[in-house]
């Protein structure tokens, strides 16, 4: 079966997250090993805020591995920890311990500058508020990450025009934010994510603040990127966006409690029905 028709399904299938949950602890396996050409690679990360008393452990000891072409979503409850596992990926946050290993280089050990350039170059983030900045248009919002690594503004706007036309924004380059729907500001938030080829995409519930059919259109173009060879992890609540990823990660307090893989949430979909 095609991977459209067994999403078309998939989206007709009311579940609760209970049966998810108790469907992906029954289906669930080791992860596939690790490719050695993952994108990214979360070893033993532990993230601890705070000293003493008030200490918070948000991670404990998380392994991920995300390969080229594969999207793995990310789902838990309220604190559990999936911002700080996007951030920590991301390189925007350091882990207490552990390491973080983005197309083959340990975060750990290059300097913040090399940090800020792979960022730049290698990594999409898609927020649930778009994080546009207002008085940009919709292609200078898209095109500032490229001219902050150098690029010229000939060949920013190339790529930005490519990536704006990609999520059915070619007619709106000019268009303030305020001047557009909250679907098309997360459409912009995404071409920025995907403008110049990024690898990685990181995708913090990028459909939470959008009606279901507008959520779903950016979910596929998300899709779309993963299939044209990006890596993502997508933080949702959603069980319906989660069943455009290719694998679930289930975290509870911190920790991997559950991962479930694309066949397994077949079958686990196919008994909530
Ligand atoms: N900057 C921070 N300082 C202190 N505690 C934090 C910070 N960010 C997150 N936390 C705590 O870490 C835990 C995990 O948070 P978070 O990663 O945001 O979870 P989620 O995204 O799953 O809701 C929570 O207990 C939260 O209160
Ligand atoms: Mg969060």
């Amino acid at each position: 079966m095609s991977r459209d028709g067994s999403r078309r399904e998939r989206r007709q299938t009311p579940f609760s997250a209970e049966a998810i949950d108790a469907a992906a602890r029954e289906a669930s396996r080791p992860a596939p090993p690790a490719g050695r050409d993952a994108v990214l690679r979360l070893v033993g990360v532990t993230m601890q805020y705070g000293e003493g008393e008030t200490a918070v452990t948000a991670l404990r000891g998380v392994d991920l591995d995300v390969a080229p072409g594969e999207l793995v979503a990310v789902m838990g409850a309220s604190g559990s920890g999936k911002s700080t596992l996007l951030s920590i990926a991301g390189g925007l946050a350091t882990p207490t311990s552990g390491q973080v290993i983005v197309e083959g280089e340990h975060l750990a050990s290059l300097a913040p500058q090399a940090v800020a350039r792979l960022r730049r170059r290698s990594l999409g983030f898609v927020f649930q508020d778009f994080n546009l900045i207002p008085t940009l248009t919709a292609m200078e919002n898209v095109t500032l990450p490229l001219e902050l690594d150098g690029f010229s503004t000939r060949v920013a706007r190339r790529a930005g025009s490519d990536a704006l036309d990609a999520v059915g924004l070619g007619d709106r380059h000019g268009a303030y934010p305020d001047d557009l729907s909250g679907g098309q500001q997360q459409r912009v938030a995404i071409a920025r994510a995907v403008v110049g080829g990024r690898r990685l995409i990181l995708a913090d519930e990028p459909t939470g603040a959008l009606d279901s059919v507008t959520g779903e259109a950016v979910m596929r173009m998300i899709r779309s990127r993963i299939d044209a060879g990006a890596a993502g992890i997508l933080v949702t609540h959603e069980a319906r966006h989660a069943a455009w990823a290719d694998r679930i990660v289930f975290l509870r307090d911190g920790k991997v409690v559950d991962e479930s893989r694309r066949d397994s949430a077949d079958v686990l979909l196919a008994g909530a029905s």
